[in-house]
């Protein structure tokens, strides 16, 4: 075997970043060639663990749900790693360090920006999806997850040990609690129990140095900036603590639909008054669309009130009746059922065994772009007018404003309390997604155009200085930085949006525990410059 001399390597990146996919094959020749020694040194088998190019496996690992980033980042991955142990993920960490390629770690794969499994510069991935056990502990109403188990399996896993605990995250089931739970995690809850990152408890986090740190041995500082603040800054999360929280054996679910002929716009401004002040244990949905009403036969704008209410329908009636009779909800819109099986409910899941919880494939949706939005003030009338006039306009497609209404316990939090800082103040959120089929760049082009244009459109409606946006709804309009060299003021640009006042310690956060900036990507937290 020849010995790895770093000179030559790094003579090799500079001539990669030329020549591209020729050295690219020595490149990846020597990080295969280093992993492979460190896992004999180790004991360990290499084989179902890395994955070279030449590998059937490779390319179905690669297969990911959004093909857009890819559009961005056309580099292909010099390995991917499915570790087992941890010893194979402090493996890959040090022939990283070694050849100076970047680490994308991937837990469910669901960032908006593929950030989780592309780079512009020589990468390895790292994917959690064998690092996915999950204990419960139904006594101490708590729980053990590892990063690369999904919401849907967790949510799964504690339907089996509970009829009555449960937890506050995300929708979606194949979304992974690696990426879902460092950014925040807000779901059909997060009224009543706000968002994951205020039930972990604890956290298991392998550093730059390969050292696995749990709560007690890492800092105070590091802990906070976790549940928030995004992992891949900081290092490698590995599992979770989480608390579990109660929820009745019986809730109740509608959907109601309504159309601009049965005043929706009406309906959709004074949901802006009602949503956020309603009841803790009633959080109210809104889905708006364009679309062809079968019934009246033309276009028209659909706003779906998409509500879970933690308790009987009994109870929820009158609460509706009182605070926004203007919907009409009537007994017969509503349906009573367990916790897990309102998961599917809003999963879009129908008549299927709760099995459908572990499966990890997405949904497909080919080309995706989101963007996200606080809204302080309610957005008048005419605003709203305005919207369906965007709406109408990318009609033959999968355009879609999503609005999940704050307040309840989500403002009994500080700002600074984690790196997370939309609280109190906020009526909702807005995402802006729009998804479509058709390759290319004028497809492209076209989509990517309507939302930012749909964007500028909302600046007088929603916050300012800054602009808020949720993390992980991950946005590179919003700014990038540069890479191997961000200052502080580049990366402000981005990070006040998402982190707002909490960026400062953030930034303090990161100089600490990693000040080489070995974890990075295009929105990771910089560390200051010595
Ligand atoms: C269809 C869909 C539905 C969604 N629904 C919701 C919702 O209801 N509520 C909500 O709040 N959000 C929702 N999101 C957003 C989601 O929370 C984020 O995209 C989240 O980052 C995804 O986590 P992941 O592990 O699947 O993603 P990944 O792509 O694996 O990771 C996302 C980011 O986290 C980093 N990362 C991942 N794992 C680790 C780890 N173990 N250690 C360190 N860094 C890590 C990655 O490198 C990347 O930067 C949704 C997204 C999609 C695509
Ligand atoms: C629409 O709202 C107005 C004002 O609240 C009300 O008078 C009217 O009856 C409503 N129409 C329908 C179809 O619900
Ligand atoms: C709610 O209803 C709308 C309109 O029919 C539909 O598009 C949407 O998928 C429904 N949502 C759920 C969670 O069932
Ligand atoms: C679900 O199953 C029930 C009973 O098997 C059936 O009556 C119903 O039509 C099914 N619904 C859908 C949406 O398939
Ligand atoms: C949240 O704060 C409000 C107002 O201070 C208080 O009434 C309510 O009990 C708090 N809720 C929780 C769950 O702490
Ligand atoms: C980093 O960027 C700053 C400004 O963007 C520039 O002044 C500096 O020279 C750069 N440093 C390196 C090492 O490239």
């Amino acid at each position: 075997m020849e010995s790895l001399d770093i000179t030559c390597l790094l003579l090799f990146f500079s001539n990669l970043l030329i020549l591209g996919a020729s050295s690219s094959q020595d490149h990846n020749q020597h990080f295969l060639q280093c992993l492979t020694d460190q896992f004999q040194h180790s004991n360990l088998d290499p084989s179902n663990v890395i994955h070279t190019p030449k590998d059937a496996s490779y390319d179905s690992l690669l297969h990911t749900q959004n093909r857009r980033p890819a559009s961005t980042f056309p580099l292909r991955p010099l390995l991917i790693i499915t570790p087992y142990h941890k010893r194979e993920i402090k493996a890959v960490i040090y022939c990283s360090k070694k050849l100076r390629a970047q680490i994308r770690v991937r837990s469910g794969g669901h960032d908006y920006e593929g950030l989780s499994y592309s780079s512009k510069v020589p990468f390895v991935i790292l994917d959690l999806r064998n690092f996915r056990s999950i204990s419960i502990n139904t006594k101490d109403k708590t729980a053990w997850v590892e990063a690369g188990a999904t919401l849907g399996q967790l949510y799964y896993t504690i339907a089996r040990h509970s009829k009555t605990l449960a937890f506050t995250a995300g929708v979606c089931p194949t979304v992974g609690v690696g990426g879902h739970i460092s950014g925040g995690g807000y779901g059909m809850m997060s009224r009543k129990h706000s968002i994951a990152v205020d039930h972990v408890i604890d956290a298991k986090v392998m550093n730059v140095d390969g050292q696995i740190l749990d709560r007690r041995c890492m800092s105070e500082d590091l802990f906070w900036a976790i549940r928030g603040g995004g992992g891949a800054s900081f290092g490698i999360v590995l599992a979770w603590k989480v608390e579990l929280i109660t929820v009745p054996e019986t809730v109740t679910v509608f959907n109601v639909s309504r159309t601009s002929e049965h005043n929706a716009t009406h309906l959709v401004h004074r949901w802006q008054y009602v949503a956020e002040k309603i009841d803790e244990n009633l959080l109210l949905r809104l889905f708006l669309r364009s679309f062809v009403s079968p019934i009246l036969g033309k276009r028209t704008i659909q706003a779906s009130f998409t509500s879970l209410y933690l308790g009987r329908v009994h109870h929820l009636l009158p609460i509706m009746q009182e605070k926004f009779p203007e919907l009409g909800l009537v007994e017969n819109d509503c349906t009573e059922m367990s916790w897990i099986d309102s998961v599917l409910f809003f999963a879009g899941v129908r008549n299927e065994s709760l099995d459908i919880l572990l499966n990890r494939n997405p949904p497909r949706r080919p080309y995706f772009k989101g963007k996200s939005d606080y809204v302080k003030q309610p957005i008048p009338i005419n605003g709203l007018k305005g919207i369906w006039k965007f709406l109408h306009e990318e009609a033959e497609i999968r355009a879609e404003l999503e609005l999940s209404p704050y307040g309840g316990v989500l403002s009994n939090y500080s700002e600074s309390e984690t790196p997370f800082p939309h609280r109190a103040g906020n009526i909702f959120m807005i995402h802006y997604g729009i998804a479509w089929n058709r390759p290319g760049n004028i497809a492209l082009e076209k989509h990517m155009n309507w939302i930012r244009r749909l964007y500028s459109y909302m600046a007088p409606y929603v916050s300012k200085n800054p602009r808020a946006a949720y993390s992980n709804y991950r946005d590179l309009d919003l700014g990038m930085n540069n890479e191997g060299n961000t200052s502080y003021e580049q990366a402000s640009v981005w990070a006040l949006k998402y982190f707002r006042n909490n960026f400062n310690r953030l930034v303090h956060v990161k100089t600490q525990i990693d000040p080489s900036n070995f974890f990075r990507n295009e929105q990771s937290i910089p560390p200051l410059l010595s």
